[in-house]
Protein backbone atom coordinates (compact mmCIF):
# COMPACT_ATOMS: atom_id res chain seq x y z
CA UNK A 1 0.00 0.00 0.00
CA UNK A 2 2.70 2.09 0.83
CA UNK A 3 3.68 3.56 -2.71
CA UNK A 4 0.05 4.31 -3.72
CA UNK A 5 -0.42 7.77 -4.47
CA UNK A 6 -4.19 8.91 -5.00
CA UNK A 7 -6.57 11.76 -3.78
CA UNK A 8 -8.09 11.77 -0.68
CA UNK A 9 -11.39 13.45 -1.70
CA UNK A 10 -13.56 11.77 1.17
CA UNK A 11 -10.99 14.32 3.54
CA UNK A 12 -13.70 17.17 2.61
CA UNK A 13 -16.44 15.14 3.42
CA UNK A 14 -15.65 13.66 6.89
CA UNK A 15 -17.89 16.11 8.62
CA UNK A 16 -21.39 18.14 8.85
CA UNK A 17 -19.22 21.02 9.13
CA UNK A 18 -16.61 20.25 6.82
CA UNK A 19 -19.43 19.59 3.97
CA UNK A 20 -20.93 23.11 4.96
CA UNK A 21 -17.95 24.78 4.41
CA UNK A 22 -17.18 23.85 0.50
CA UNK A 23 -20.64 23.28 -0.49
CA UNK A 24 -20.75 25.68 -3.60
CA UNK A 25 -24.36 26.18 -4.61
CA UNK A 26 -26.84 27.43 -1.76
CA UNK A 27 -31.00 28.00 -1.96
CA UNK A 28 -32.24 30.64 -0.93
CA UNK A 29 -36.20 31.85 -0.23
CA UNK A 30 -35.45 34.80 -2.68
CA UNK A 31 -34.53 32.46 -6.06
CA UNK A 32 -38.17 31.48 -5.65
CA UNK A 33 -41.11 32.64 -7.48
CA UNK A 34 -44.17 31.32 -6.78
CA UNK A 35 -47.54 30.51 -9.28
CA UNK A 36 -51.19 31.37 -8.56
CA UNK A 37 -54.24 30.50 -10.88
CA UNK A 38 -56.67 33.22 -9.95
CA UNK A 39 -60.09 32.27 -10.97
CA UNK A 40 -63.08 34.61 -11.43
CA UNK A 41 -65.67 34.10 -8.99
CA UNK A 42 -66.37 34.02 -5.48
CA UNK A 43 -65.12 31.79 -2.23
CA UNK A 44 -63.14 29.01 -4.56
CA UNK A 45 -60.07 27.12 -3.37
CA UNK A 46 -60.11 24.68 -5.60
CA UNK A 47 -57.70 22.29 -5.52
CA UNK A 48 -56.00 20.82 -8.97
CA UNK A 49 -56.69 17.27 -9.61
CA UNK A 50 -53.08 17.02 -11.22
CA UNK A 51 -51.65 18.95 -8.37
CA UNK A 52 -51.70 18.05 -5.48
CA UNK A 53 -51.46 21.18 -3.33
CA UNK A 54 -52.01 23.67 -5.74
CA UNK A 55 -55.08 25.22 -5.87
CA UNK A 56 -57.33 27.88 -8.49
CA UNK A 57 -58.60 30.72 -5.91
CA UNK A 58 -60.08 34.05 -5.89
CA UNK A 59 -59.47 37.41 -5.42
CA UNK A 60 -61.40 36.89 -2.09
CA UNK A 61 -58.96 34.12 -1.32
CA UNK A 62 -55.65 36.20 -2.01
CA UNK A 63 -54.92 37.69 1.65
CA UNK A 64 -55.04 34.99 3.47
CA UNK A 65 -52.50 33.25 0.80
CA UNK A 66 -50.46 36.23 0.57
CA UNK A 67 -49.82 36.51 3.98
CA UNK A 68 -48.83 33.63 4.16
CA UNK A 69 -46.58 33.92 1.28
CA UNK A 70 -44.69 36.99 2.38
CA UNK A 71 -44.24 35.55 6.26
CA UNK A 72 -42.10 32.38 4.22
CA UNK A 73 -39.89 35.01 2.70
CA UNK A 74 -40.98 34.70 -0.80
CA UNK A 75 -40.48 38.19 -2.47
CA UNK A 76 -42.50 37.26 -5.71
CA UNK A 77 -45.67 35.54 -7.31
CA UNK A 78 -46.43 35.17 -10.80
CA UNK A 79 -50.16 35.08 -11.91
CA UNK A 80 -52.24 33.21 -14.27
CA UNK A 81 -55.48 34.19 -14.78
CA UNK A 82 -58.64 31.58 -15.38
CA UNK A 83 -61.24 33.63 -16.90
CA UNK A 84 -65.01 32.50 -17.28
CA UNK A 85 -65.81 33.51 -20.79
CA UNK A 86 -63.27 32.84 -23.60
CA UNK A 87 -63.37 34.40 -27.16
CA UNK A 88 -61.48 33.70 -30.27
CA UNK A 89 -59.14 36.82 -29.61
CA UNK A 90 -58.81 36.40 -25.72
CA UNK A 91 -60.35 39.82 -25.11
CA UNK A 92 -60.22 38.85 -21.07
CA UNK A 93 -55.95 39.12 -21.35
CA UNK A 94 -55.98 42.63 -21.92
CA UNK A 95 -59.31 43.94 -20.62
CA UNK A 96 -58.46 46.64 -17.93
CA UNK A 97 -61.11 44.84 -15.68
CA UNK A 98 -59.42 41.11 -16.48
CA UNK A 99 -58.98 38.45 -13.70
CA UNK A 100 -55.13 39.18 -13.74
CA UNK A 101 -55.38 42.70 -13.52
CA UNK A 102 -57.91 42.72 -11.16
CA UNK A 103 -55.97 40.53 -8.78
CA UNK A 104 -52.71 42.76 -9.44
CA UNK A 105 -54.62 45.70 -8.39
CA UNK A 106 -55.77 43.91 -5.19
CA UNK A 107 -52.06 42.34 -4.31
CA UNK A 108 -50.45 45.93 -4.64
CA UNK A 109 -53.22 47.69 -3.00
CA UNK A 110 -52.64 45.34 0.01
CA UNK A 111 -49.50 44.15 -0.34
CA UNK A 112 -46.85 46.51 -2.48
CA UNK A 113 -43.66 45.10 -1.54
CA UNK A 114 -44.39 41.85 -3.25
CA UNK A 115 -43.28 41.75 -6.76
CA UNK A 116 -46.12 40.93 -8.80
CA UNK A 117 -44.91 39.15 -12.17
CA UNK A 118 -47.78 38.77 -14.82
CA UNK A 119 -47.78 36.16 -17.45
CA UNK A 120 -48.31 37.73 -20.76
CA UNK A 121 -50.15 34.99 -23.17
CA UNK A 122 -53.37 34.49 -24.81
CA UNK A 123 -53.92 30.73 -24.07
CA UNK A 124 -55.63 30.92 -20.85
CA UNK A 125 -58.28 33.43 -22.69
CA UNK A 126 -58.98 32.47 -25.98
CA UNK A 127 -61.48 29.35 -26.78
CA UNK A 128 -59.31 27.60 -29.10
CA UNK A 129 -56.39 27.82 -26.11
CA UNK A 130 -53.82 28.81 -29.14
CA UNK A 131 -51.39 31.59 -27.39
CA UNK A 132 -51.89 33.86 -30.73
CA UNK A 133 -54.63 34.98 -33.03
CA UNK A 134 -55.74 32.04 -35.15
CA UNK A 135 -56.36 32.10 -38.71
CA UNK A 136 -59.82 30.33 -40.47
CA UNK A 137 -57.25 27.12 -41.48
CA UNK A 138 -56.01 26.88 -38.02
CA UNK A 139 -52.51 28.85 -38.11
CA UNK A 140 -51.57 30.42 -35.31
CA UNK A 141 -50.81 34.12 -36.87
CA UNK A 142 -47.39 35.85 -35.58
CA UNK A 143 -47.58 39.11 -36.32
CA UNK A 144 -51.61 39.83 -35.36
CA UNK A 145 -50.84 38.68 -32.41
CA UNK A 146 -48.40 40.85 -31.31
CA UNK A 147 -50.57 43.75 -30.93
CA UNK A 148 -52.78 41.30 -28.59
CA UNK A 149 -49.65 40.85 -26.59
CA UNK A 150 -48.40 44.17 -26.42
CA UNK A 151 -51.99 45.58 -25.03
CA UNK A 152 -52.06 42.83 -22.07
CA UNK A 153 -49.12 44.06 -21.22
CA UNK A 154 -49.84 47.57 -21.15
CA UNK A 155 -52.99 46.76 -19.06
CA UNK A 156 -50.82 44.78 -16.74
CA UNK A 157 -48.25 46.83 -15.90
CA UNK A 158 -51.38 49.39 -15.57
CA UNK A 159 -53.00 47.05 -12.95
CA UNK A 160 -49.47 47.55 -11.12
CA UNK A 161 -47.99 44.53 -12.42
CA UNK A 162 -43.97 45.10 -11.72
CA UNK A 163 -42.48 42.33 -13.93
CA UNK A 164 -43.76 41.44 -17.61
CA UNK A 165 -43.82 38.10 -18.83
CA UNK A 166 -44.24 37.40 -22.09
CA UNK A 167 -45.09 32.68 -22.40
CA UNK A 168 -46.37 33.14 -26.29
CA UNK A 169 -43.26 32.38 -28.42
CA UNK A 170 -44.48 34.38 -31.10
CA UNK A 171 -41.77 35.69 -33.20
CA UNK A 172 -40.67 40.16 -31.68
CA UNK A 173 -42.52 39.46 -28.50
CA UNK A 174 -40.39 40.85 -26.30
CA UNK A 175 -39.64 43.68 -28.98
CA UNK A 176 -43.45 44.23 -29.69
CA UNK A 177 -44.00 44.67 -25.98
CA UNK A 178 -40.79 46.37 -25.32
CA UNK A 179 -41.96 48.89 -27.35
CA UNK A 180 -45.79 48.70 -26.28
CA UNK A 181 -45.03 49.42 -22.44
CA UNK A 182 -42.17 52.38 -23.19
CA UNK A 183 -44.66 54.23 -25.40
CA UNK A 184 -47.69 53.97 -22.11
CA UNK A 185 -44.63 54.97 -19.93
CA UNK A 186 -44.01 52.19 -18.16
CA UNK A 187 -39.94 51.99 -19.31
CA UNK A 188 -39.26 50.77 -15.78
CA UNK A 189 -41.14 47.73 -16.20
CA UNK A 190 -39.01 44.80 -16.65
CA UNK A 191 -39.37 42.26 -18.95
CA UNK A 192 -38.66 38.46 -18.17
CA UNK A 193 -39.06 36.53 -21.28
CA UNK A 194 -39.51 33.33 -21.83
CA UNK A 195 -36.87 33.04 -24.20
CA UNK A 196 -36.70 29.10 -23.98
CA UNK A 197 -39.74 27.51 -24.31
CA UNK A 198 -40.07 23.81 -25.58
CA UNK A 199 -43.26 22.18 -26.73
CA UNK A 200 -43.28 20.12 -24.03
CA UNK A 201 -45.50 17.40 -22.26
CA UNK A 202 -44.50 18.58 -18.80
CA UNK A 203 -46.92 21.39 -19.21
CA UNK A 204 -50.28 18.97 -18.95
CA UNK A 205 -51.26 19.65 -15.54
CA UNK A 206 -51.04 23.26 -16.13
CA UNK A 207 -52.96 22.85 -18.58
CA UNK A 208 -55.67 21.30 -16.24
CA UNK A 209 -54.73 24.26 -13.82
CA UNK A 210 -55.16 26.74 -15.95
CA UNK A 211 -58.08 25.68 -18.54
CA UNK A 212 -55.65 26.23 -21.70
CA UNK A 213 -55.36 23.02 -23.65
CA UNK A 214 -55.66 23.84 -27.79
CA UNK A 215 -58.95 22.54 -28.55
CA UNK A 216 -56.86 21.37 -31.70
CA UNK A 217 -53.58 20.97 -32.71
CA UNK A 218 -50.32 21.45 -30.96
CA UNK A 219 -47.82 24.34 -30.08
CA UNK A 220 -45.38 23.02 -32.16
CA UNK A 221 -45.10 25.70 -34.55
CA UNK A 222 -44.48 28.68 -31.97
CA UNK A 223 -42.81 26.45 -28.67
CA UNK A 224 -39.20 24.81 -29.45
CA UNK A 225 -38.00 21.38 -30.43
CA UNK A 226 -37.31 19.35 -27.34
CA UNK A 227 -34.25 17.95 -29.46
CA UNK A 228 -32.77 21.21 -30.31
CA UNK A 229 -29.80 23.10 -28.33
CA UNK A 230 -28.68 26.04 -31.14
CA UNK A 231 -31.99 26.84 -31.54
CA UNK A 232 -32.35 28.03 -28.13
CA UNK A 233 -29.32 30.38 -28.11
CA UNK A 234 -31.07 31.77 -31.24
CA UNK A 235 -34.26 32.53 -29.32
CA UNK A 236 -32.00 34.14 -26.50
CA UNK A 237 -30.17 35.70 -28.65
CA UNK A 238 -32.85 37.50 -30.23
CA UNK A 239 -34.83 38.33 -27.34
CA UNK A 240 -31.71 40.16 -25.38
CA UNK A 241 -31.45 42.33 -28.78
CA UNK A 242 -34.86 42.99 -28.79
CA UNK A 243 -34.58 43.90 -25.00
CA UNK A 244 -35.51 41.16 -22.84
CA UNK A 245 -34.28 41.36 -19.00
CA UNK A 246 -34.34 38.43 -17.84
CA UNK A 247 -34.19 35.23 -19.71
CA UNK A 248 -36.50 32.14 -18.63
CA UNK A 249 -35.93 28.73 -19.78
CA UNK A 250 -38.78 25.94 -19.69
CA UNK A 251 -38.82 23.25 -18.26
CA UNK A 252 -36.46 22.84 -16.01
CA UNK A 253 -35.64 19.75 -14.73
CA UNK A 254 -34.85 17.75 -17.97
CA UNK A 255 -33.37 21.06 -19.29
CA UNK A 256 -30.98 22.17 -17.42
CA UNK A 257 -28.12 21.77 -19.93
CA UNK A 258 -29.86 24.36 -21.83
CA UNK A 259 -30.18 26.67 -18.57
CA UNK A 260 -26.14 26.14 -18.47
CA UNK A 261 -26.05 26.94 -22.36
CA UNK A 262 -27.73 30.34 -21.37
CA UNK A 263 -26.25 31.00 -18.34
CA UNK A 264 -22.51 30.74 -20.18
CA UNK A 265 -23.68 32.69 -23.14
CA UNK A 266 -25.32 35.54 -22.04
CA UNK A 267 -25.02 38.44 -18.84
CA UNK A 268 -28.70 38.51 -17.51
CA UNK A 269 -30.17 36.62 -14.81
CA UNK A 270 -31.42 33.34 -16.23
CA UNK A 271 -35.11 32.13 -14.66
CA UNK A 272 -35.59 28.71 -14.87
CA UNK A 273 -39.32 26.98 -14.73
CA UNK A 274 -39.88 24.10 -12.90
CA UNK A 275 -43.07 22.90 -14.45
CA UNK A 276 -46.49 21.55 -13.17
CA UNK A 277 -45.08 17.84 -14.59
CA UNK A 278 -42.52 17.60 -12.81
CA UNK A 279 -44.03 18.54 -9.85
CA UNK A 280 -47.03 16.43 -10.40
CA UNK A 281 -44.77 13.72 -10.59
CA UNK A 282 -42.54 14.32 -7.55
CA UNK A 283 -45.84 14.30 -5.38
CA UNK A 284 -47.67 11.04 -6.73
CA UNK A 285 -44.57 9.27 -5.80
CA UNK A 286 -44.44 10.84 -2.39
CA UNK A 287 -47.50 10.17 -1.60
CA UNK A 288 -47.19 6.75 -2.84
CA UNK A 289 -44.09 6.53 0.01
CA UNK A 290 -41.84 5.98 -3.04
CA UNK A 291 -39.73 8.72 -2.41
CA UNK A 292 -38.27 11.37 0.13
CA UNK A 293 -40.24 14.31 -0.78
CA UNK A 294 -38.05 16.73 0.70
CA UNK A 295 -34.93 14.90 -0.37
CA UNK A 296 -35.75 14.74 -3.67
CA UNK A 297 -37.19 18.62 -4.20
CA UNK A 298 -34.39 20.26 -2.48
CA UNK A 299 -31.92 18.34 -4.61
CA UNK A 300 -33.76 19.26 -7.60
CA UNK A 301 -34.12 22.82 -7.14
CA UNK A 302 -30.03 22.65 -5.79
CA UNK A 303 -29.17 20.94 -9.38
CA UNK A 304 -31.16 23.52 -10.98
CA UNK A 305 -28.80 26.90 -9.17
CA UNK A 306 -25.75 24.90 -10.02
CA UNK A 307 -27.14 24.43 -14.07
CA UNK A 308 -26.88 28.63 -13.35
CA UNK A 309 -30.36 29.39 -12.65
CA UNK A 310 -30.62 32.46 -10.67
CA UNK A 311 -34.24 32.33 -10.01
CA UNK A 312 -36.41 29.17 -9.95
CA UNK A 313 -40.73 29.42 -10.86
CA UNK A 314 -41.66 26.57 -8.75
CA UNK A 315 -44.72 25.28 -7.19
CA UNK A 316 -42.94 23.86 -4.67
CA UNK A 317 -41.66 27.18 -3.21
CA UNK A 318 -43.57 27.43 0.02
CA UNK A 319 -42.67 24.43 0.79
CA UNK A 320 -38.96 25.03 0.31
CA UNK A 321 -39.04 28.04 1.78
CA UNK A 322 -40.52 26.24 5.01
CA UNK A 323 -37.50 23.31 4.56
CA UNK A 324 -34.75 26.16 4.08
CA UNK A 325 -36.05 27.70 7.63
CA UNK A 326 -35.82 24.63 9.45
C1 LIG B 1 -48.92 29.69 -21.19
C2 LIG B 1 -48.11 28.92 -20.23
C3 LIG B 1 -47.97 27.53 -20.07
C4 LIG B 1 -47.17 27.34 -18.94
C5 LIG B 1 -46.83 28.58 -18.45
N1 LIG B 1 -47.40 29.56 -19.27
C6 LIG B 1 -48.60 26.40 -20.78
C7 LIG B 1 -48.36 26.12 -22.18
O1 LIG B 1 -47.49 26.69 -22.85
O2 LIG B 1 -49.12 25.29 -22.65
C8 LIG B 1 -46.80 26.00 -18.36
C9 LIG B 1 -46.36 26.01 -16.96
C10 LIG B 1 -46.35 24.70 -16.28
O3 LIG B 1 -46.50 23.62 -16.88
O4 LIG B 1 -46.18 24.72 -15.04
N2 LIG B 1 -48.47 29.71 -22.49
Amino acid sequence: MKDLHFTRHRRLRQSANMRAIVRETHLHVEDFIYPLFIVEGQNIKQQVQSMPGVYQLSIDQLETEIEEIISLGIKSIILFGVPIEKDELGIGAYHNHGIVQEATRFIKKHFPDIIVVADTCLCEYTSHGHCGVVEKGGKVLNDPSLDLLAKTAVSQAEAGADIIAPSNMMDGFVAAIRAGLDEAGFEDVPIMSYAVKYASAFYGPFRDAADSTPQFGDRKTYQMDPANRLEAMREAESDVLEGADFLIVKPGMPYLDIVRDVKNNFNLPVVVYNVSGEYSLIKAAAQNGWIDEKGVVMEMLTSMKRAGADLIITYFAKDAARWLAE
